[in-house]
This record gives C-alpha cells, sequence and structure tokens, in this order.
C-alpha cells in the first residue's frame, strides 16, 4: 500500500482542478484518488466528464481518467477514503463557506483555492514563503469547529503574487503607499481564447471584485494573531486597478511605492534575491529554489519567457527603477494557476503536512 497521503480534488473538472490533478501527477507525497463535481458531473468518469475541457498540456494522468467523479455534495461519501481534500469548486460564496466547513467537520483538513474563507478570522490565508506562523490560527479554528483534525486553509488572490512577494522582501524599509495595475490572463477566468474570443486582439478593463482583492489580501498576509484571529496589518495603503489582457497565463503587475526608509537599487535586489522562506529550508516538493528573481533586462520579465520561471512557481521582478513622484517603480510577473492557484495552494498543502496538520486518518 502507498504511503502517500490520499487527496480528494473537489470541482476536479474544472480549470483549476484540472491543473490540481495534472500537478499531483506523481507528486512524492499526495495521490489524488477521488474527484468530485457537481451533479451534471457525478456517476460519470472523470474522461467522461472532463470531455473536451481538458485544458492542461499532456493527457489526462492514467491513475485518475477512470476514477467515478462524485458529488461535491456528499461530503460524507467524498471525505470517507482521503485524507484532506483540496478545493476549487465554483459554487456561490455561502454555499463554498458551508461545504468546506461541512467537510473540515468530517476531521478532513480543506486546502481550498476559493476566496469563500479568506475573511473568516480564524482562517489562515497562505503564502508559505511569507506567513507560514499564520498557520498558529488552525488551533483556535478547530475549537469553534469542535474538531481533532479537520480545518480549512486558503491561499490568497492570484493577482496579489505579482507584487507582494517584492513588499514583503522589502518589508525592513517599510513602503507605506502603493499603487499597483495589474494586467491579468484569461485563465483566470478560467477560460480559454476557444471560449472566450471576443478576448483576442482585446483588453477589459473590469474583473469583478479583483480590485478589493488586490488592495486588501496583502494587509491580511501581513496580518498577526491576536486573540485567536488574524488581524490585518494596517501600515501599508494600496490602490489598484485590475485589467484583462489577451494572455492565457501570467499576471503582471506594474507597481510604484513610497518607503519611509530610503532604500538604494542594490539594496532592494539584494532583497530580493536573497529572499527565502519556510519552504525553502524545508525543501517542500513544490517550493521554487529562488522565490524572487530580478531581472537587468529593460525588456523583462515577458509572460512568453518568464511566466514558468521555477516552473511556475517562481515570481519574476524588473524594471526597478527611482519615480518622480513615487520613490520607486516595478514590473511584477507571476503564473497565475501555478504560484497563484493550484500550485500555491499544493504548496500549502506540503507545507501543512511537514508541520504536522495534515496526516494519514
Ligand atoms: N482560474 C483561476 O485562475 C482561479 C484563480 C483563483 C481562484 N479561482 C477560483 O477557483 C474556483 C474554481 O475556478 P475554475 O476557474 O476552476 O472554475 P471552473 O473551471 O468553472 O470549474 C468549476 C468546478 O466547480 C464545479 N461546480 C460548478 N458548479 C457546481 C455546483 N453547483 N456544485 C458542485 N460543483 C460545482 C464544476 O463541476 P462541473 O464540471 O461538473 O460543472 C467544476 O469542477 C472558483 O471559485 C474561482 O473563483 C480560480
Amino acid at each position: 500500500m502507498s504511503d502517500k497521503l490520499k487527496v480528494a480534488v473537489l470541482g476536479g473538472t474544472g480549470m483549476v482542478g484540472q491543473r490540481f490533478i495534472s500537478i499531483l501527477n506523481n507528486h512524492p507525497w499526495f495521490e489524488v484518488t477521488t474527484v468530485a463535481a457537481s451533479p451534471r458531473s457525478a456517476g460519470q468518469t472523470y474522461e467522461e466528464a472532463v470531455g473536451g475541457r481538458w485544458k492542461m498540456d499532456g493527457e489526462i494522468p492514467a491513475s485518475v481518467k477512470n476514477l467515478v467523479v462524485k458529488d461535491v455534495t456528499d461530503v460524507k461519501g467524498v471525505s470517507a477514503d482521503v485524507d484532506f481534500v483540496l478545493s476549487a469548486v465554483n459554487m456561490s460564496k455561502d454555499e463554498i463557506k458551508h461545504i468546506e466547513e461541512e467537510y473540515a467537520k468530517t476531521e478532513t483538513p480543506v486546502v481550498s483555492n476559493n476566496s469563500a474563507h479568506r475573511w473568516t478570522p480564524d482562517v489562515p490565508m497562505i503564502i508559505p514563503e511569507i506567513n507560514p506562523d499564520h498557520m498558529d490560527v488552525i488551533e483556535f479554528q478547530k475549537k469553534r469547529l469542535g474538531t481533532t483534525n479537520g480545518f480549512i486553509a486558503v491561499k490568497p488572490n492570484c493577482s496579489i503574487q505579482s507584487y507582494t512577494p517584492a513588499l514583503t522582501a522589502w518589508k525592513e524599509f517599510e513602503p507605506y503607499e502603493v499603487v499597483a495595475t495589474t494586467y491579468q490572463a484569461i485563465s483566470g477566468a478560467g477560460k480559454n481564447f476557444e471560449e472566450w474570443p471576443e478576448m483576442v486582439g482585446n483588453v477589459i478593463p473590469f474583473i469583478s471584485g479583483e480590485e478589493e482583492k488586490s488592495e486588501k489580501e496583502p494587509l491580511r498576509i501581513w496580518g498577526k494573531i491576536e486573540n485567536g484571529v488574524i488581524v490585518p496589518a494596517d501600515d501599508v495603503k494600496i490602490t489598484c486597478q485590475c485589467i484583462r489582457i489577451p494572455v492565457l497565463y501570467g499576471h503582471t503587475a506594474a507597481a510604484f511605492v513610497k518607503f519611509k526608509k530610503n532604500p538604494t537599487k542594490e539594496q532592494l535586489i539584494e532583497k530580493l534575491e536573497n529572499f527565502k522562506g519556510l519552504p525553502q529550508e524545508l525543501g517542500l516538493p513544490s517550493a521554487p529554489k529562488q522565490f524572487i528573481q530580478y531581472m537587468q533586462e529593460d525588456n523583462r520579465p515577458q509572460i512568453t519567457l518568464d511566466v514558468n520561471y521555477e516552473n511556475g512557481m517562481g515570481v519574476s521582478i524588473g524594471r526597478l527603477r527611482e519615480d518622480t513622484i513615487y520613490d520607486w517603480k516595478f514590473v511584477g510577473l507571476s503564473h497565475n494557476t501555478l504560484r497563484g492557484a493550484a500550485g500555491g495552494a499544493v504548496e500549502c498543502a506540503e507545507l501543512l503536512k511537514a508541520s504536522g496538520y495534515i496526516n494519514k486518518k
């Protein structure tokens, strides 16, 4: 029998779910043994349910294609044979909140890609390189849920990951005002160009709810645990515009920053390049060796050349230069469905396993 932890992917037929299944193929610690989706897919094999919707490179992994898809709402049936679940379902926020708690209450840890619990005060929202200490709030959450092993952990929105790592690396220079514009790929909406032909050669200046997430979620990532809840930081103001652009994968951000201290360009680059976190120390399977790279060339980072840096788990920063109104400006790039979604959630699950929060049932 395999020593690997068994995982169910909730929403496994969707864009992020497919990404989970593709990156967990041959994962050293985890194996997908259950897939769940809507009642439309339940009862069919994974291959039948996905049909022509498979969007990943390569074939559907052989270990998954014949699994019979279960109904996400069959919480007992789905959780019975797995050690934890990865969640990427597209239901209403209230439905997701409810169902993820139902899973946790079966003593099944939930690592979620969804936004529903990102502001639940005792649910940690984790970028493993930045705030692994937020795992400590899980004990308080378990008390509220009345569980011994079941809990929910989430990862933040994809948009923040192209500028938040750099701002974190620069924390000692006390950034206090940030203006950012994000240029976001269409896969962030779960679509490709066949499904969204209107995006070819187009730019759409609106992504519902994205600006609020982009402005507020970094503050929660930098927050502290007080009295059993995460209290967001309040020492940085961020304002953001989020634009959809005709690119399949990769979110780019152009950001302007004011600092209370006065760093030099060399100091800023040095902090980026030497930034390391617990995933690098622990050698987690999905952790990039180099989390942030600085690119000296004036025309980098570029989507086509740099989006897959460190298997899509690293962040590329470039064009760092002094500004006439703000102190410094830069451009950041991260992969929205790897670092920004499924990859970030898998790295979070690895961190939780390595820290003793996810175990064999
Ligand atoms: N795409 C991204 O880059 C990205 C990034 C960050 C966060 N997210 C979030 O991640 C979640 C999934 O996104 P996605 O792009 O993968 O969506 P998607 O491609 O539309 O997939 C949605 C999944 O949810 C299932 N589902 C839909 N309605 C359901 C229902 N009523 N009951 C149970 N299951 C249901 C679908 O099953 P069927 O196949 O049976 O319909 C499918 O497996 C969303 O909450 C989204 O906001 C996405």
